[in-house]
This record gives C-alpha cells, structure tokens and sequence, in this order.
C-alpha cells in the first residue's frame, strides 16, 4: 500500500503544484489520477516514487517513508515500483530483447551490470515479460522497427521484468492512435489481473479512465477534488473537475 499523506510540493518558490494531497493506494488496484493540464498529475506520480520530493507531508510506501529513504534501502523500493513514460523511453539501436532485459539491471551488481552479463533466470524473466504483453514474435527485431503501441508494450514488458508491486504510468497513451491506446490499455488491465500489480495511470482522457480504472482521482488545482469508485463518479463531477 502506499499512503500519501497532506502532501505538498513546491518547484521555484511558486505556488505550489501539490497543496494538501491525501490518497491511499492499495495493493492489486487500478487507481486513474485525471484533471486538467498543470492540476498536479505528473508531479503526484513523480512524488510516489521519489522522482519529485516533497515539500512537506509524507508518502508511506508499505510503511517506509520514503523521503527517509536513502542508498540500498531506496534502490530495493524503487526497484518495486515500476514507471511508464508517455514517450517510451526505449533504446532504438537495441533489440527489443535487450529493451527488456534493461529492466533487470537493478538486479544486478553494478560491476556485473557493466558488463551486461544477465542470469538465465534474467532471460526467461524477459521473455515471460514479452509474452504477457503480446510480443514474443518482436524479441529479435530493433527497437525502432516497432510502431509506437507496440514500444509502448515493450516499455511495460521492462518495467514487468523488474518484478515491481506497482506499475506508475505517466499518460501513457497520450502519443497514440485510440486502437494502440486501447491495446495499451488491455495490457495493463491484464497484468493487474493476472500478476496482482497494482496500476497507477495518468490519463487525459476520461473515457479511458473510466473504461479502466476500478477508482479515479480527480485532480483540481493540485487538491482531490474527489476520490472514488468509478461507478460512483457522476457526469456533474466529471463537469466540476473540468471547468
Ligand atoms: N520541473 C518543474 N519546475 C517548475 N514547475 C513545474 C515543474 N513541473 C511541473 N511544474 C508546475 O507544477 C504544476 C503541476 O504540473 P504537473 O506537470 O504535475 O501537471 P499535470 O497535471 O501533469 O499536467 P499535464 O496534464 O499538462 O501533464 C504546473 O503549474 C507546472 O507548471
Ligand atoms: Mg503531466
């Protein structure tokens, strides 16, 4: 579970992109964070796993204060929460393998790393990766032969085979075409059924978010403007939270 508790955060002294944010995350959910352009979504994602540090309040992460966190101890925690960018963030020249078994690294030693030695556990860690998402027959090709869905799939194959509890993905369909964004989306759905890893998605889109998401958070002028079950969400909230 992760508790964040009256959380702020301040960039450049200015008034602040997080003001009081309270939210629990628990294990195994599917939890949308939607709002309008500058309400706080990205910074809240980046705080959950200590890419953003707070100003003040806290982000409890099975009971770690994380911004307490320091060395080997952060490194374990991270390692359990995975993060998914909008833009991919894969190696092109690469093979979509190779994309994959980047996830594993935080396994390794860092003089082991450096030389790109990986384990045969490593391996099948990284095709079972690339089966859930739909990708085996990729494993061999390069990384920029792949459309932008299936980069994405590959993004969320190397973040599966870093073994996280928790998936954070930052608009990750917001570079795609509906059908990609849809198959992105059923991955997703699929890895929180099938794996038990809890999914925290940014979305722009509040079809998705509600087509997905078993709870939506709705981010106002960096404060929840509400914290529900999806079903529990009317039309009038969805208006409030956009206007
Ligand atoms: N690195 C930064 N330095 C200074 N201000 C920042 C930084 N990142 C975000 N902000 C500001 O913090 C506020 C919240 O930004 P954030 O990126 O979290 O919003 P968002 O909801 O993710 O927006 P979008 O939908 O456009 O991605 C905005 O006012 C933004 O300008
Ligand atoms: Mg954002």
């Amino acid at each position: 579970m992760i508790s964040v508790q009256d959380l702020y955060v301040t960039y450049d002294k200015r008034t602040p992109a997080l003001r009081g944010v309270t939210v629990d995350f628990y294990d195994g959910e599917f939890v949308g964070i939607i709002g309008l352009s500058g309400s706080g979504k990205s910074t809240l994602l980046k705080t959950l796993n200590g890419l953003v540090t707070p100003s003040k309040g806290k982000v409890l992460v099975e009971g770690n204060n994380l911004t307490q966190l320091k060395g080997k101890e952060l490194r374990n925690l991270r390692r359990e929460i995975g993060f998914v960018f909008q833009e991919f963030n894969l190696v092109d020249r690469s093979s979509v393998l190779e994309n994959v078994l980047i996830g594993r690294l935080g396994y390794q030693s860092p003089v082991k790393s450096f030389f790109g030695i990986f384990k045969e556990e490593d391996y099948q860690l990284a095709e079972e990766s690339l089966d859930t998402v739909g990708l085996t027959a990729k494993t061999f090709e390069r990384g920029d032969q792949l459309s932008g869905g299936q980069k994405q799939r590959v993004a969320i194959a190397k973040t599966l085979a870093q073994e996280p509890k928790v998936i954070l993905a930052d608009e990750p369909v917001a570079s795609l075409d509906q059908n990609s964004g849809k198959v992105v989306m059923d991955t997703f759905k699929r890895i929180q059924q099938i794996h038990g890893i809890s999914i925290i998605v940014n979305l722009h889109d509040v079809d998705l978010a509600r087509k997905y998401c078993d709870r939506l958070v709705g981010l106002k002028d960096g404060k929840v403007l509400f914290d529900q079950k999806t079903e529990e969400i009317s039309d009038d909230d969805i208006t409030g939270l956009y206007s």
